[in-house]
């Protein structure tokens, strides 16, 4: 398709201000130029906490006026004259994380955040500015990846996978956790703690951890929350335990099973008073690994002498590489990571652009684990 087929205009939410809600207007559409492909959005991804964002209660930074959105899947509309690959019609995963091309510590979170450095800034205020809560977004050619389309949406009996397009927006979830979990290196056949258990990101990990191959002992506050989600993921590879707030008794039932590998931490600012990361770097085994991908502001106290005498490391994670979205999407292809129905996972909702506040509720009613909800422009 050529740039003369897009429409002259398409429908986008806009944020004008955290003070007011976003409001569903018509604007032109954005048109590919060199290094552009523009996407047609099927399904954005709706992050739990999105109405926090623009509402203010974050204060994540970024440019106003903003067509917010974060990760989606989407059919290119049109490409750039310097594409060599992509081409207009093939099904796309849109990556949100978006990098300076001179220089990729310049990165930043396409709809939500303007990132830390004077260049991604410079890169959301100007050319890349609008996400995917859109008809039609324009992203950097480089964060477009092809999607298998006839095995990821063909019927299990002509060798498909069966899934909807909109299953297929919890990639951006599995994502996150596989960025940290990555990072530190998680082999099969390990054991690896993720705390907190029951949230969104957290649910994820799980789901992630098990398809790396790992045994995972899911942590969280709620004991039945932790049954539940042990429940839908069967298999006898999950084990369950509940923060009670006692350092050493939670580090002791964390190591109930054995030997732990890992501590992958995925906690909400609320968190920052919990005692529950000091328990999970106390669980582990000498030369284990802790992976801390929480967004808690506050400094948080770590066993200084356990981590030198049993030489543990500890890494932090923002996001994940390029390449851990290569490595996702080919185990999602392969089958080893479910994303639909057959993974015990759901769509909670569906939404148009004018539903956006119904579609933020149901992502922060429903964050659990396999549970997404999509804004379908
Ligand atoms: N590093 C990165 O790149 C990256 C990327 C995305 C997100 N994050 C961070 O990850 C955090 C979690 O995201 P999410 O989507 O999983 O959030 P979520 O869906 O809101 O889940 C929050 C989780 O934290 C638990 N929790 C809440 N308050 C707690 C407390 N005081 N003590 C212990 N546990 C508590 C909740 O447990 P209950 O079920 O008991 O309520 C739930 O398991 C986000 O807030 C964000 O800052 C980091």
């Amino acid at each position: 398709m050529s740039s003369q087929e897009l429409p002259k205009t398409h429908r986008a939410l806009v944020v004008h201000s955290t003070d007011i809600p976003p409001n569903v207007e018509t604007l032109p559409t954005p048109q590919p130029g060199p290094g552009v492909a523009i996407v047609r959005i099927l399904a954005a991804n709706v992050i739990s906490f999105m109405r926090q964002i623009y509402n203010g209660e974050r204060q994540y930074p970024y440019p106003k006026p903003l067509v917010p959105g974060t990760s989606a899947i989407g059919r290119v509309a049109a490409v750039g004259p310097d594409a060599t690959s992509l081409k207009p019609g093939q099904l796309v995963h849109v990556d949100c994380l978006i990098r300076g091309r001179d220089d990729p510590d310049n990165v930043f979170l396409a709809g939500i955040h303007e990132g830390y450095t004077e260049g991604s800034k410079k890169l959301m205020h100007g050319e890349w500015k609008d996400s995917t809560y859109a008809e039609y977004a324009k992203v950097p050619l480089e964060t477009c990846d092809v999607l298998d389309e006839k095995r990821l949406l063909s019927p299990l009996p002509e060798g498909g996978l069966g899934y909807e397009v909109e299953e297929l927006a919890y990639i951006s979830g599995l994502l996150v956790p596989f960025g940290g979990l990555k990072d530190i290196g998680l082999q099969a056949g390990e054991t690896v703690i993720v705390s907190p258990a029951t949230g969104g990101f957290g649910g994820a990990a799980v789901l992630v951890a098990l398809a790396m191959g790992a045994r995972v002992i899911a942590m969280g506050r709620d004991r039945a929350k932790l049954e539940k989600l042990r429940e839908k993921v069967g298999g006898g590879r999950v084990e369950v335990v509940p923060m009670t707030g006692d350092v050493e008794a939670d580090a002791k039932s964390l190591k109930k099973w054995g030997e732990v590998d890992a501590f992958f931490d995925i906690s909400p600012p609320e968190a920052a008073k919990s005692t529950h990361i000091k328990s999970g770097i106390l669980a582990l085994r000498k030369g284990g690994r802790v992976s801390l991908m929480g967004g808690i502001r506050e400094d948080v106290g770590v066993p200084h002498g356990r981590v030198m005498h049993w030489n543990l490391t500890l890494k932090g994670k923002w996001m994940y590489e390029r390449d851990d979205i290569k490595s996702m999407i080919k185990m999602i292809e392969a089958g080893v990571l479910k994303v639909g129905k057959s993974g015990g996972l759901r769509v909670v909702g569906k939404f148009g652009l004018e539903d956006w506040d119904a579609a933020f509720t149901a992502a922060e009613k429903n964050a659990g684990m396999g549970d997404s909800t999509v804004i379908a422009p």
